[in-house]
């Protein structure tokens, strides 16, 4: 069953009825100030860190569920609604929620009279921009009282929930003609403030809680709306809101456009006041006057149109399948920016208080985007290299806000260091910029330790070789790239978390999957190095990533597939030896990828028993047979009931890698068949299902041996976005940035009879026609650029401007 409809031509998902599975949300802003917000007007407000300075109160996990937004209540003669039919859920005669880049317009429609509200954060600015129009459909007029409503959190999201002894004192509001202001904790030690503005002057507000909504009503009911009566509250402490009042008239057919900012403002210590408790509006009163007026919105909404023109631009692809491309070209893209911006900290699943910006995570993230936005991919690289430790090691996480480590969630993961090497790599191979290379880059954010940035790569190479165990395979420490395979720091207590227990010391546990992604990212470091013509540090290089793959063939296969690991005691994980859990899917992936035993058959072999023991309907599964029982030396994994999670549930983020390993097999089908099973568009009509929204992807689909296999989870922030947008943009459609050009090399289903892909790439657009006469899956028998035969398959860099490119498989 459908909830909605994809729009194509506008880049958007038009969801048709509120009452979706699940609240199906977007994201606005792209710079530093953020919002969520659901198809019901759900969601919050934020300026660059969900925990430390959000802005609007949001209550996770609550009854009903999607608690607190930006809401409107109109009062129509006693009927009172909402356009996004929460939190009022009066029945409306017309609803209509579409959610684009960047941007949402949520339409109720309610006894002759439509409201339709425009949220989004210009480009540029610190503020959500809300539109309401207004019309009257009917044929008289009408006179009704509409009322904005939203509550202010006390910055510190985390606090907010759980200092009340505290907080309940603290709320400070300024009014100011029909602009409220919160202010709470400016006169100590904050410089910033939060706004509600309304462009048109307002009949009454209200900014206390209690007073607007009555201590025992609920969002649905305001006192204040029910009785059609602001109070014309005035806040001390409790719970600071800002609700404006208008008494409207429109005539038959008439449209009045109202428009509402949600801003924020620092000012520097000597700029706060204007005069004795009065704050300083200076800077609010200038962004006011940026968006008052229909036409500035509409001018904003233009730049940010064009804003996303020009990201999507870059790579774009013709294939003849509408859903593939509206995933390419749209939404696995507009996914790919939304991690980059959040990373794993604000969606509907994760609270924003939690996470920061992962080490591993924000790598990965990176290979979706750097072809997008590569100036910020350098800066991001930068940021996180800089919170590395000088023997490679890494922080888990880093805090957005002050781009430090976070040393609160646990540090020895032991895969973090190589991602650094993917996403240098690849930022590099897009731009050509080695100057990355050279840029001082400190360690654990001490400028006094500063190193050429190309030192944290060898430091990254390095921890690996330096942490090696018995079998000459790498340590896994805290855990690898599956946080829940803790193998070092498993727990009996209850109380103790998996991510944070101590790490047992002497502990020799061994991580093949690690081993696989040290062979792929340590071939491309000695590569770099040749690049760069550290010729003795490549061949160093190589030797160990030798070493590695003999380790590997000799100590990591299984008979039909790699091994996953060697616990803490020494015994094998992932292997048929193992009562559950014989099989798991990341080494299966990396050292496929690796190529690792390819010659001996081990790849095909490893890549066919994945097909027959872990592909579903849905997707890969994790691991098989799913624990049942709690193996305590495997920590975190086998407390998830069978088919969730870590524990064999259909962790999106991971199928990519079977895709690849699929492709370099040649294996065209079944690249693609795993492709769509996780494809959101693809799983449209089975949304009740699934359960998220069908434009994204969510990090984890329930497996085989769940409740209800299909079921989906943790939409929005996974890696999975960035995964599969590099799984089909270069293993399936096959165009892969090299340093020096463009490489073409497909996989396809045999059926397929070609794709036309526009790449922008350094300087140059490459307009690439593939086609596929002799019903091949992969290999190019001709090219030709601007109609001259080309040897190989590597397009040179070309000069700017146009080149047409045409590619013949065979
Ligand atoms: C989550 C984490 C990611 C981890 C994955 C598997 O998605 O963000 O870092 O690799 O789970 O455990
Ligand atoms: C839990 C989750 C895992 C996530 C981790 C992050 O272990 O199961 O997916 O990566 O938390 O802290």
């Amino acid at each position: 069953m459908k909830f909605g409809h994809f729009d194509d031509e506008r880049r958007e998902y038009v969801i048709e009825q509120p009452e979706t599975p699940w609240p199906w949300i977007n994201y606005l802003g792209n710079e530093d100030f953020f919002s969520l917000i659901s198809n019901t007007a759900g969601g919050y407000a934020f300026y660059k860190d969900a925990k430390f300075r959000r802005l609007t109160r949001y209550r996770y996990n609550n009854v009903p569920m999607d608690n607190g937004g930006r809401y409107f209540y109109i009062n129509d003669g006693g009927t009172v609604w909402s356009p996004g039919w929460k939190p009022v859920k009066t029945p409306l005669d017309h609803y209509e929620c579409r959610h684009g880049l960047s941007y949402t317009t949520i339409k109720g429609a309610k006894n002759g009279l439509e409201a339709e509200v425009l949220y989004f954060v210009p480009l540029k600015s610190w503020c959500e921009v809300q539109k309401v129009k207004l019309t009257n459909t009917g044929s008289s007029s009408k006179s009704f009282k509409l009322f904005s409503f939203m509550e202010w959190c006390l910055w510190n999201a985390e606090d907010d929930q759980n200092n009340l002894q505290r907080n309940l004192s603290t709320g400070e509001v300024e009014i100011c003609g029909s602009t409220i202001y919160h202010k709470t904790e400016y006169k100590d030690r904050r410089d910033h403030y939060a706004f509600y503005h309304a462009n048109t002057p307002v009949q009454g507000y209200d900014t206390d809680r209690e007073s607007f909504i009555g201590l025992y009503n609920e969002f649905s009911g305001p006192q204040a709306v029910l009785e059609g009566r602001p109070r014309n509250s005035h806040a001390h402490g409790w719970s600071p809101v800002a609700s404006h009042y208008f008494e409207l008239e429109l005539a038959p057919g008439e449209s009045k456009e109202l428009i509402f900012l949600l801003g924020y403002v620092e000012n520097k210590e000597e700029e706060k006041w204007e005069s004795k408790g009065v704050i300083n509006k200076k800077k609010a009163l200038r962004e006011i006057a940026r968006f008052d007026t229909p036409e500035k919105v509409e001018r904003a909404m233009s730049e940010l149109r064009a804003h996303w023109d020009r990201l999507l631009g870059v790579f774009s692809v013709r294939s003849g399948d509408e859903k593939l491309d509206r995933m390419v070209n749209i939404w696995n893209q507009y996914q790919c920016m939304v991690t980059f911006n959040m990373s794993r900290s604000a969606s509907f699943f994760e609270v924003g208080i939690g996470r920061g910006m992962g080490f591993r995570d924000s790598n990965q993230d990176l290979i979706g985007f750097v072809h997008q936005i590569p100036e910020r991919a350098r800066e991001r690289i930068i940021d996180i290299a800089s919170t590395q430790f000088e023997d490679g090691g890494a922080y888990h996480q880093y805090q957005p806000l002050t781009k430090r480590g976070n040393d609160a969630i646990g540090g020895n993961f032991n895969d973090d260091p190589l991602w650094l090497i993917l996403s240098t790599v690849d930022y590099i191979k897009e731009t050509g910029d080695f100057s990355l290379l050279d840029e001082l880059v400190p360690f654990d954010n001490d400028e006094s330790t500063a190193k050429p940035h190309f030192e944290h790569l060898k430091a990254s190479f390095n921890h690996v070789i330096n942490n090696l165990g018995p079998h000459g395979l790498p340590l896994i420490g805290r855990a690898d790239w599956n946080d829940c395979l803790n193998l070092n720091c498993f727990s009996k207590d209850p109380n103790e978390s998996f991510q944070t227990t101590e790490n047992k010391s002497g502990s020799t546990a061994e991580s093949l999957m690690i081993a696989g992604l040290f062979v792929v990212y340590g071939r491309e470091y000695a590569q770099l190095c040749r690049q760069i013509g550290q010729k003795e540090e490549a061949a160093r290089a190589e030797r160990h990533v030798e070493k590695m793959v003999d380790a590997v063939k000799q100590h990591g296969w299984d008979g039909d597939w790699y091994l996953r690991a060697y616990d803490f005691f020494g015994n094998k994980v992932g292997s048929r030896e193992n009562e559950e859990g014989q099989i798991f899917i990341e080494s299966q992936g990396w050292c496929a990828m690796a190529g690792i035993g390819q010659e001996e058959g081990m790849v095909e072999k490893a890549l066919d028993s994945v097909k027959e023991r872990l592909d579903t309907p849905y997707g890969i599964v994790l691991n098989n047979p799913a624990f049942t029982r709690y193996v305590i030396e495997y920590g975190e994994i086998s407390t998830y009931p069978p088919g969730y999670k870590e524990n064999a549930g259909i962790f999106c983020h991971n199928n990519p890698w079977i895709m690849i390993g699929e492709t370099l097999l040649g294996r065209g089908e079944r690249a693609w068949e795993y492709y769509q099973k996780i494809c959101p568009a693809y799983l449209e009509d089975i949304s009740e299902l699934h359960k998220t929204e069908p434009y994204v992807y969510a990090q984890m689909v329930a497996g085989k041996d769940a409740f209800k296999p299909g079921e989906a989870k943790n939409s929005w922030l996974t890696g999975t976005a960035s995964w599969n947008f590099y799984a089909i943009s270069r293993y399936i459609l096959g165009i892969q940035p090299q340093y020096e050009g463009l490489l073409i090399d497909p996989c396809i289903p045999a059926a397929w009879k070609g794709f036309e892909v526009v790449r922008k790439f350094r300087g140059a657009v490459y307009d690439i026609k593939v086609r596929n006469p002799k019903g091949v899956s992969k290999g190019v028998a001709s090219v030709r650029i601007n109609g001259k035969e080309h040897a190989g398959n590597l397009l040179p860099l070309l000069p700017s401007g146009t080149h047409q490119i045409e590619v013949t498989m065979g």
